[in-house]
């Protein structure tokens, strides 16, 4: 270890165990009972004035770091409670220590919560009434814990199929992304409790993921890659962002001022708190001075993390932000006391702002409650996309089916989510086996085969003997019922936090095991368990029926059977695009860039916005998914036809259920500017709506557009424009399956 990491260490290790303690014993000027900063009714701002002007410089100085791996500082002279967080997005994950080892079989670490569907799986529902009660569920949970804060939403872009965590935010499209990401924090904050948008910004690979370089230039990033942490914090209010890990053109996210101060402050206006992600900070003066209010985490297990060999060679750094090398910056004149002052303002604000100064230790409603439990069934239910059905296959029809084989890795185990801190560990996991045997009940005999061990499981599996063996009872499985279920996908340990994938196919054995199965049985229905695309080129033409149940949480099993006998309709809406193969992919020839530099040349073309602009066909396109009924969109209706100004424009048109089933469409509006003054993709989604419609039943639809939905981001004025001209207003039911279009003439 060099000399000065070691230096810093002892003074990390002195400023922990004895600064703080002494901090608060030093003497104070008495706080009155009625101190206005108590006072409920007063503006927060006049609240925070009135307190930040009783803490010491020490004070401010300790709460700008963490105390605990999870936790700020508390002042008890003062009353300001500990900040007490947890992972985080998707349901709450033990705050004591990695998933590996809080949520291993017996830990006593462990903390049971409702494991909800993934991010990627949410998104499909294009649903956000569903996410903010997702996120209200989780306000109740992080609160029966005792907690007070959750480090989610995962808002960062889908850029490519690899990034290992792709599964935890809503895909490629940032203005999805955005309605998912305010409703989350809406749900969140609406139970006071603290919700972090995370991870700002461009965090969109795992490879070097504290080291890499991200060259993106302003537009692709105000068009793709910022627009849902805007969304965040003007639609949603939200109280905490989390900066990235990665650098963003030149500078770490933790210290990045154009992206803090600028963007964040200025543009956004956002008025809470930035913390670092977890050991992402490299110098005291700099994080301070650029925008960052909180350096997580901070203590004994922060220490430990940063000497681990090995770390600083990977970027882990952190404890910068101690009270003493805080306050020895400012007496160095590094840092001012007023920027200490706005970092703990910050902070201060939404401590009262979310109630935890006022009732820190209210609890509200408890863990796993009907209601919880509900929204995890609705979302993964609603998340689950029909991608084909060829000869109608599916809804299984229980009156004549006699049995199922159900195959495959990810059948009799409940794979909820992908690998990392946001993996749940559920009081209990309904596996795809487990929810299909009690729907089938005991008229249908239902059968398993693992067909082949999953890729880096079991050794055992792993051998040729081995494998022939599972791959020939899979076959018989088969070949024996009237319907073979494959249910195949990946582990949380390939796909995850911490490494991207390696490759979009499928893991080792399971494209083979999806080709014997459906040799031996014409009515295969495939199944996929993932949270990124997977290639099928080898299988899907012969597959009748594939389904994409995401990772969806602890009731993912029971969702997949209710949609597999049609108990509900499939409604879910593919939130990124499937290309055929990953060479298809925008970003192929600039992942996972060179020298710790990646450039993200294909700047605005991610997604559909490239695949449809330069006309590479994806296997499925972006809004994709198929119902058991059918729907017609009608009587595009656009009024003013012709606007000006701000004047804001309505869309109108119907709906109708055209099939013999209950279902819902999710009706998609996208804007084609064929005008403007520069290049933009061939058209980008500016409204959704997810319509519920009885057989026959029609309904109309409105939408409303204002010129924001028709600008641009211009690198030449710096600020986002619209060309007047003639637009063209779609909508359809996928990027690639426009029903309807009509002009909108933008006046000068
Ligand atoms: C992740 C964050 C997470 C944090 C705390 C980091 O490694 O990137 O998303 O919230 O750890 O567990």
């Amino acid at each position: 270890m060099p000399q000065y990491m070691m230096r810093r260490i002892l003074a990390i290790s002195f400023a922990f165990f004895f600064a703080v303690g002494s901090l608060t014993s030093a003497a104070q000027a008495p706080v009155p009972a009625n101190a206005p900063y108590k006072d409920v009714k007063l503006p927060v701002d006049k609240r925070v004035a009135d307190l930040r002007g009783r803490m010491t410089l020490e004070e401010k100085a300790s709460l700008v770091g963490g105390y605990g791996w999870m936790e700020t500082a508390p002042i008890e002279r003062l009353g300001i409670p500990s900040i007490k967080m947890a992972d985080g997005p998707l349901g709450v994950r033990s705050w004591m220590g990695s998933s590996a080892i809080t949520n291993a079989s017996g830990s006593k670490l462990k903390i049971e919560s409702t494991s909800f569907p993934s991010g990627i799986a949410m998104a499909s529902t294009w649903n956000p009434e569903l996410v903010e009660r997702e996120g209200e569920a989780i306000g109740q949970e992080v609160k029966a814990l005792g907690r007070d804060m959750i480090l989610g939403p995962t808002v960062n872009i889908n850029r490519q199929p690899l990034w290992g965590r792709n599964f935890e935010g809503y895909g490629e499209d940032p203005y999805l992304s955005s309605r998912m990401g305010v409703a989350y924090v809406r749900g969140v904050q609406r139970q006071g409790v603290i919700p972090s948008v995370k991870h700002f910004a461009a965090n969109n690979e795992e490879f070097e993921r504290r080291r890499i370089d991200e060259q993106i230039d302003q537009r692709t990033l105000h068009e793709i890659y910022l627009p849902a942490f805007k969304a965040a914090v003007q639609q949603g209010g939200a109280w905490a962002v989390m900066s990235a890990y990665n650098k963003v053109n030149g500078e770490n996210a933790s210290q990045n001022a154009p992206l803090l101060q600028d963007i964040l402050r200025k543009e956004f206006g956002f008025k809470g708190f930035v913390l670092s992600d977890w050991l992402s900070t490299y110098s005291t003066a700099a994080p301070i001075n650029a925008g960052l209010d909180l350096e997580m985490p901070g203590g004994p297990r922060a220490l430990d993390a940063i000497k681990r060999p090995g770390a600083e060679g990977s970027g882990v750094s952190g404890l910068w932000l101690t009270t003493q090398n805080v306050l020895a910056e400012i007496k160095a004149g590094h840092i001012s006391q007023a920027t200490l002052d706005t970092n703990v303002s910050h902070l201060l604000r939404v401590i009262f702002v979310s109630g935890l100064f006022d009732h820190p230790q209210e609890k509200l409603a408890g863990l796993d409650t009907p209601a919880q439990k509900a929204a995890a069934l609705e979302g993964a239910t609603q998340g689950i996309v029909l991608l084909k059905n060829a000869g109608l296959l599916l809804p299984l029809d229980p009156a004549k089916i006699r049995s199922i084989a159900v195959i495959g890795p990810n059948a009799a185990i409940a794979r909820t989510g992908g690998g990392g801190s946001s993996l749940v560990a559920p009081k209990y996991a309904i596996a795809p086996l487990d929810g299909i045997r009690t729907r089938a009940g005991n008229d249908i005999k239902v059968t398993y085969a693992l067909g082949v061990g999953m890729e880096g499981e079991d050794p055992a599996q792993d051998t040729p003997e081995a494998r022939a063996n599972l791959l020939k009872e899979a076959k018989e499985a088969a070949a024996h019922a009237d319907v073979a279920i494959v249910v195949v996908g990946r582990s949380s340990k390939i796909e995850g936090e911490g490494h991207d994938l390696t490759t979009m196919d499928l893991p080792a054995g399971q494209d083979e095991l999806i080709a014997a199965v459906e040799a031996a049985n014409p009515h295969t229905v495939v199944v996929l368990n993932t949270g990124n695309p997977v290639t099928m080129s080898s299988w899907l033409e012969q597959t009748p029926a594939l389904v994409d149940m995401w990772y969806g949480g602890q009731e993912g099993g029971h969702a997949l059977a209710s949609i597999l006998f049609g108990d509900a309709n499939p409604s879910g809406k593919l939130p990124a695009s499937f290309p055929k193969k990953l060479q298809d992919s925008p970003a192929y020839a600039n992942y996972p860039g060179e020298n710790l530099k990646v450039n993200f040349a294909e700047g605005i073309y991610v997604g559909y916005r490239y695949y449809d602009t330069k006309n590479i066909e994806p296997q499925f396109p972006f809004g994709f998914g198929l119902s058991y009924t059918t729907f017609k969109l009608s009587g595009l209706s656009i009024t003013p036809a012709k606007v000006s100004g701000q004047q804001p424009v309505q869309v109108s048109l119907k709906v109708t259920n055209t099939g013999k089933r209950a279902g819902a469409e999710v009706v998609q509006l996208y804007i084609h500017d064929g005008h403007s003054k520069i290049d933009r993709p061939t058209h980008e989604l500016k409204g959704f709506t997810r319509v519920e419609l009885a057989p026959g039943q029609s309904k109309l639809v409105y939408f409303s557009l204002d010129r924001a939905a028709l600008s641009y981001w211009s690198p030449e004025m710096m600020d986002w424009t619209a060309d007047p001209g003639t637009f063209e207003i779609q909508v359809g039911s996928s990027s690639r399956d426009i029903a309807l279009r009509a002009p909108l003439v933008l006046a000068k």
